[in-house]
Order: structure tokens, then sequence, then C-alpha cells
């Protein structure tokens, strides 16, 4: 293309001329914007402006066929590309090595950089806690679906088929039969007690079991209440098992979560799969029991409801009630997170806020 011979006009000549210029410029612009983040970029850079078989190379190969008259403003052109493109490449090279570790400076001893540890769920740090206080006094963990079927959240466990509770308007539904109850409606579970029917199910007595968990209600969402929470509820069948017992053990929990100076008081209350039934209230751990805002001024709040388990829901699970008695309590993951964490509003805990979050970095 940039051949001068004998057979070339003036014009072509002229045009040639025009072209390898243009090249020069547009290959001197690119050199400007020229970058490498690292040593392949660099090589790559080399090969195409540097090397022998490179762009600028090639615009030399050709200087030879240049008309003699022009020679000497063309050379310069490319020497300045040239030069221009070796101190780019110059510099890029010294920017990366500036990169590269010393390893004759470097402290090899110096405790790395701490890696940024992201924080545990309030809900998850409570859990745990509830957790090991039922363990230590031999308490394991068991666990069960959350997609689960009529017969393990409500028939097994004494729910009478008219029971408000089943009602489509607390219950998500998955599959139900229209028009009457089944046995084989599929729903997310309102209770973890499911996990209970399933324990009493396949082990034998004794049981001791907690059925940690998330639950479903098909709830308005609003500060007080959410159409998930979490629960932990606790079952206890061996032979002679009193409501002694029962008040026994809760003591020892709320003094264990509360501190040493909590109360407890149970006041009689119903659920379909426990009789007697009762709810606790604890001693208000803000004002001690004096009674503020918090405790409604009465001294007291509410944290679990628990019971004797039904003798029905016992024979229904192949549990023999002649010889077997068991106790049940569950509670609100998310009521005792607030009132450890005085947290007023539910929502904060499913919204992934890490303002809210990053508060229980030392919790
Ligand atoms: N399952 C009950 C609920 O979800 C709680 C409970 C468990 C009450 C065990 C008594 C005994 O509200």
């Amino acid at each position: 293309m940039f051949f001068y011979n004998k057979f070339l006009t003036f014009a072509e000549v002229s045009f040639i001329l025009k072209i390898m210029k243009e090249q020069i410029q547009e290959i001197l612009q690119q050199i400007e914007k020229i970058n490498a983040t690292n040593s392949e970029e660099l090589e790559a850079i080399r090969l195409k402006y540097l090397s022998k078989k490179g762009v600028i190379s090639d615009l030399f190969s050709r200087f030879r066929e240049v008309a003699p008259d022009q020679k000497k403003e063309i050379g310069e052109q490319l020497n300045k590309l040239k030069n221009t493109a070796s101190e780019r490449f110059n510099e890029l090279q010294n920017k990366l090595n500036a990169l590269k570790i010393d390893y004759n400076k470097a402290d090899l001893t110096r405790t790395p950089d701490p890696i940024k540890l992201g924080t545990r769920h309030p809900l998850s740090l409570v859990e745990e806690r509830i957790i090991d206080i039922f363990s230590r006094i031999g308490f394991t963990v068991a666990d069960g679906p959350e997609i689960e079927d009529d017969k393990h959240v409500f028939s097994l466990l004494n729910f009478a088929p008219e029971h408000p509770a089943r009602d489509m308007q607390d219950t998500f539904y998955i599959e139900k039969q229209p028009d009457k109850q089944s046995e084989h409606d599929i729903l997310l579970r309102t209770h973890t007690s499911s996990v209970q029917t399933r324990v009493m199910l396949t082990q034998k007595p004794p049981i001791r079991v907690l059925c940690p968990g998330r639950v479903y209600r098909n709830e308005a969402i609003s500060a007080r209440a959410h159409c998930f929470f979490h629960q932990i509820e606790g079952l206890y069948v061996d032979k002679n098992v009193s409501f002694a017992d029962l008040r026994q053990v809760l003591l020892y929990f709320a003094k264990e979560l509360f501190g040493e100076k909590t109360e407890i008081r149970l006041r009689p209350s119903y659920f379909p799969f426990t009789e007697p039934s009762a709810e606790m209230d604890i001693t208000c751990h803000l004002c001690g029991g004096k009674g503020c805002s918090f405790c409604k001024n009465t001294g007291w709040v509410e944290i679990l409801g628990c019971g004797m388990v039904d003798p029905n829901v016992l024979e229904l699970c192949g549990i023999d009630s002649q010889q077997y008695s068991g106790y049940a309590f569950g509670l609100g993951v998310e009521r005792i997170t607030n009132l450890t964490y005085k947290v007023k509003d539910l929502r904060l805990f499913s919204e992934n806020d890490v303002r809210f979050l990053n508060q229980f970095i030392s919790c």
C-alpha cells in the first residue's frame, strides 16, 4: 500500500503518505489510553506495539518505500511513535513492579488484617441461648418439615375438626380438600408441635426434646404481628411426669434466661393438646415487677404456653397413657428477643437491614 515506485503517480504517492500519517496518529492515540493491571496485559501491549511483529515495526518496514523527499518527516514521526510507545510501556511496567511485594522488606510475622465477620441474627442468638439452657438438663433438639399435613399439625394434637386454628384465616394451605376437613391437607405448619407428634410417633419414652423452628400464620403484617415467626417447643414424656416437674423446669429456665431474681406465675389457659393448660408470666425484668409501661403496670409479662400432654394425644401418637405422662411448653423466640433487646417492631427481624443487625455484634 505504501510502495513508492516509478509506476505510481504523484497523487497516489500523496495518498499513501496521508494514510501512513493517519496510522501513526491513530497508534499514538491508542498508546495514550492503554493501561495494564497485570503482567499478562503488559505483555500483550509489548507484543502489539513493540515486538518485531508489532504494528510499529510494521510501519518501519514500510519506511524504506517512502519517497526520499518525505523520508525526513515520516522518519521523525515514526521515531516519536516508537519512543512514546516505549516510554508508556516502561511507565506501566514500573507501576506494576511497585505493586509487587518486596519480600526483603515485608514483615512476614505481622498478623494479617482481620477478616470482617458478619453478625449473628438476634433471633439465632436467643434461640441458641434457650437451647443451651434446656440442653443442660438433658433436652435434645428435634427437627421437622415446615410444609406439613393436617394430621401432624392438628389431628394428632386433638384439634376438633371445627377448631378455629384450622380455619383458612389462620393457616396457609397449600393443598386443601374443598368443603371438608382432611388429614391429608397440605399446609405450612402453624406451630412446631408438629415436630413433637413426629417424635412421639417414632420414639419410645423417655422423650425429652426441644423443637425450634419457623412457623406460619395468616396474619396481617404489623409491628406486633407477622405471617411467620419462630418458636421453640419442648416435650417431656416419661413415667410419673407431673405438673410440679413442669413448673420447676420453667422456673429454672426463667431464672437462667432473665436472672436469679425472676419469678414466674402460671395462669390457667386452654390448648387442645394439653390438659390442664397454662400460660406463664415472668416478673417484668425491666422494672423488677414494680410496674412500668412495658408490662402495662402489671409487673408481669407473658412468655409461654404450657401444660400436661392430653392423654388423647399420647394415645393418638401410640404412647400408652396409662403408663406414661408428659408435659409440653411452647414459646415465641421473637417475644423473648423483644424482651431481651427491647426491639419494638417485629418487622425488623426479617428486613435484613444491616444497621439493625450490626447492633448485635457483641451480644
Ligand atoms: N403450640 C402452642 C402454640 O403454638 C404452644 C404450646 C405448646 C402450648 C405446648 C402448650 C404446650 O401456641
